[in-house]
Formats: structure tokens, C-alpha cells, sequence
């Protein structure tokens, strides 16, 4: 088969490395994919949001399936043009990616199907939104309503922080059109875990939970970021949870798209928070999350080439999804400065890696035939082991025979899932 993955960064290699260990997978493509992994898939330099390209390319390059990962091209209806050619797709068309797309959607759609989230209210007039700044409780959670490349959301501890978050969003437009409408919402406590999902719109699986680090410093210190790590499974997901979570999040969610006529084909993301009153829905992405992907696939076991294509199909209820009961870790590292400014082009040196060792690269690019980091996350280091504190260790001792200039990567991913294991025991 030929497949085509849209996107190119550490998530797309991770889901290409998978997608390669199928016999079928004759000839994998990516676009744009980057330089880092070029050994697993033929990178073309088209951008993942030039959608005309992209169809063109899947015509004539005679594609059995197209992957498209990041939410900037479902949210552009890439699903929709590349099906409306004949092409077989995993992933949400653009009415159902809207559930990551427009978070003012994601939370009217929740209120009205009782998914439990945070309590809100939405703003499309800066006047509004301001004079309840002047009464809601603090501290306040401002989000921008479109996308925002995870930074559209702004906890504010002050009436004075949260008038300027408003002010930014609606009136500066730092996040452009994505701030003309905003969400306020009640400020929510207790441990994050990742659910990513598996959906043809019908029946749901659950992948195994992970647990993400984005702020930049150690100790969750720092400016948020899209990840600097990851662990999976994440230890605060119980069995109990698990299964409220079913009930209460993501069969009522797939239900209400469908009832919506938006039924989810592809990769559904679950952010939740596990608060005091149970699971909440913190945000839903309608795409594989990175960098949990990097831990997830890594723990799944069969062919993700098989269930891709029973998602896209529709007979996802047949096909089985099982997961081996390891622990994974990821450590990203990154370009030191990220995520603001940092500097890149220093060539990097990648160690052999062994049989439960994995290097996804999300920003390289080639330079005189050589390596070089081309990104503010650089690549991401991932260990399996039957515990967690082994792959902890041997992530660590992975991006430690990783070599580039600048290089910066947190050194303590995975100690507050350890310190929830330990209060378990
Ligand atoms: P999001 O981009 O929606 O995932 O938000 C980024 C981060 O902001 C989340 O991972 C949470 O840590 C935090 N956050 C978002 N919404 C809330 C909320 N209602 N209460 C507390 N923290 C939140
Ligand atoms: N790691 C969070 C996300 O992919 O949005």
C-alpha cells in the first residue's frame, strides 16, 4: 500500500515508525515531513496546510491512505478535499475537527450533552467579556475560542490579569482571528492525564493514558510549551477512572458529534482533569497529541496500518486494539531558549538504538549532507520498560548519547507519576 502522512514533526514519525512495521506498507510518504526522517518515509516539501498540493500529490502518487495528523489542516477541511478525490482518510472531516477548532463549539456542545467541564461563558463582544471579568470567581481561565498553537489559554490570578487577557485576545488579536470570540471558564485543580482515542464515529478505544510536562522548567516552572515529555500509562488514571471517564466523557462525546451530524473519524484527544468532584473535560484535540503519541504508539501492540484503516472505514468494532502493559517515557529535547528565541543549524549525532529505544525527530533539517537541528523541540527521546522508573532511566540515558550544541531537555519527566505510584503503593 502507499501511505501518505500529512505533518512533520515527532508525533508524524512516531505514527510513521508504527505504520512501517506492517509488511502492507509497501511506500510511506510524508509532507512535509522533515530531514530526520527521511530513512522511514520520502519527505516532499509541501506545507501540511496546502491542501491543493496535497490532493494533487495523493492522485498522482496513487495513495491507499492518507494520515493527516496536525489540527491545522483538519480544521482547513484537508479530510473533505482529499476524500471528495476518492482518497481513503484517517482523521475528522472539518465539521468534526471543529471540536478542537472552536473551543465556544467544544463547550456548548459539552453543556448541552451534560459532559462535565468546567463552568463558562462565551464572548463575542469585548464589552461583555470585560464586565464579567469585573464579577467571575479568580483565579479565571481566558481562552482564545480558535486555535492559538497551544497558547491560547491564559490562567489569571488578578481582575487586572484577566481584563488584559481579554484585552490581548479581543482587541490586541495576538492569537489573530482565533481571539475574536473567547471562553471564560472556572478554574479547575487536581492531577492532568492525556486519554488519546481511537473512533470511527460508532464505537470508541481508548489508547493507553499518558501525562504530559509543557511547562518549559523543571518543576512545571517556566512558559508553557507544546511538551517537553511524557510518560504512559499515567498513574493517576485508575481502572475507576477509566471507567468513568467512558461513561461520563467519551461515549456521550461520541455521541453527541453524531446526533450533531459531525460524527469523529480519527483520533479523538481527551484532556481531562481529574478534580475533586471526578473527570473533567479540560480540552478535547481532534488528532493525535504530541509529544503523547511518542509514548503511546511505542505500547501498541498488532498493526496501527490495520486499525487506521478500520477507523476509516467504519469497522473499527471489529478489529482488535490491545496495548502490552509496559511503561514508556519520552524526553524531549529541545533547542535551548525554546520557546521563545533559540538558535538552530548545529549538527546533531545519533547514537544505534536498541530494541526498546526510539529517537522521533520533529525538527532536522540536512546540511552538506549532515544532520543539523532545524527546531525549537528537536527530537524526543523514548524508553520502554516493564516499570516506570526504568524507562524513566533508560529515556535519560538514551538523551545522554544524543549529541547536538545548545541542546536542553527537562530532568525530571516522570517524577510526579512516580510520586503518585509511590503514594499508591
Ligand atoms: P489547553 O490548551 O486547553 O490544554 O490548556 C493548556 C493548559 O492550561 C492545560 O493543560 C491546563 O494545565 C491549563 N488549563 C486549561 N483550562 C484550565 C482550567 N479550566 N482550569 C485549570 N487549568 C486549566
Ligand atoms: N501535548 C498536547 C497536545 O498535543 O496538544
Amino acid at each position: 500500500m502507499n501511505i501518505l502522512v500529512i505533518g512533520g514533526g515527532g508525533r508524524e514519525h512516531a505514527i510513521i515508525q508504527k505504520l512501517k512495521e506492517d509488511p502492507r506498507a509497501e511506500k510511506i510518504y510524508a509532507l512535509p515531513g522533515n530531514a530526520g526522517m527521511a530513512a522511514d518515509a520520502e519527505c516532499h516539501p509541501i506545507a501540511a496546510t496546502d491542501i491543493p498540493a496535497i490532493v494533487s500529490f495523493a492522485k498522482d502518487h496513487a495513495i491507499d491512505l492518507a494520515v493527516v495528523a496536525p489540527d491545522d489542516p483538519l480544521v482547513l477541511g484537508a479530510v473533505d478535499a482529499l476524500s471528495g478525490a476518492g482518497i481513503l482518510c484517517f482523521g475528522p472531516r472539518k465539521n468534526a475537527a471543529a471540536i478542537e477548532g472552536s473551543k465556544v463549539f467544544a463547550k456548548n456542545l459539552m453543556k448541552q450533552y451534560g459532559i462535565p467541564t468546567a463552568a463558562y461563558e462565551t464572548f463575542s463582544e469585548l464589552d461583555k467579556a470585560l464586565a464579567y471579568v469585573e464579577t467571575c470567581p479568580l483565579p479565571t481561565v481566558v481562552k482564545a475560542d480558535g486555535l492559538a498553537l497551544g497558547k491560547g489559554v491564559l490562567i489569571c490570578e488578578t481582575r487586572e490579569a484577566a481584563r488584559e487577557a481579554v484585552r490581548s485576545m479581543m482587541e490586541g488579536r495576538i492569537f489573530g482571528d482565533s481571539g475574536a470570540n473567547v471562553v471564560i471558564e472556572e478554574f479547575l485543580t487536581g492531577p492532568e492525564v492525556s486519554v488519546l482515542s481511537f473512533t470511527d464515529g460508532e464505537t470508541l478505544v481508548p489508547m493507553v493514558s499518558s501525562m504530559d510536562h509543557k511547562r518549559a522548567l523543571d518543576g512545571d516552572k517556566g512558559l508553557n510549551t507544546g511538551g517537553m515529555g511524557t510518560v504512559a500509562p499515567n498513574p493517576f488514571y485508575t481502572p475507576e477512572v477509566a471507567e468513568r471517564c467512558m461513561r461520563e466523557i467519551f461515549l456521550p462525546t461520541i455521541r453527541a458529534m453524531k446526533a450533531e451530524g459531525r460524527p469523529f473519524r480519527g483520533c479523538l484527544y481527551f484532556g481531562l482533569m481529574l478534580t475533586p468532584e471526578g473527570p473533567k473535560v479540560i480540552e478535547y484535540n481532534c488528532r493525535f497529541g504530541d509529544p503523547e503519541t511518542q509514548v503511546v504508539l511505542p505500547l501498541l501492540e498488532g498493526s496501527l496500518l490495520d486499525i487506521m484503516l478500520a477507523v476509516a472505514k467504519g469497522t473499527l468494532a471489529d478489529t482488535p486494539v490491545t496495548f502490552s502493559g509496559k511503561n514508556a517515557c519520552c524526553v524531549i529535547l529541545a533547542s535551548n531558549g525554546y520557546p521563545q528565541h533559540y538558535e538552530k543549524g548545529f549538527p546533531m549525532t545519533l547514537p544505534e538504538t536498541g530494541e526498546n529505544e526510539r529517537i522521533y525527530i520533529a525538527g532536522a533539517a540536512c546540511k552538506d549532507g549532515q544532520l543539523v537541528t532545524n527546531g525549537g523541540r528537536v527530537l524526543g527521546a523514548v524508553a520502554v520498560a516493564d516499570a516506570l522508573p526504568d524507562a524513566i532511566t533508560a529515556a535519560y540515558a538514551l538523551a545522554d548519547r544524543i549529541h547536538f550544541d545548545n541542546a536542553y531537555c527537562r530532568r525530571d519527566i516522570g517524577q510526579r507519576a512516580l510520586t503518585a505510584l509511590g503514594g499508591n503503593a
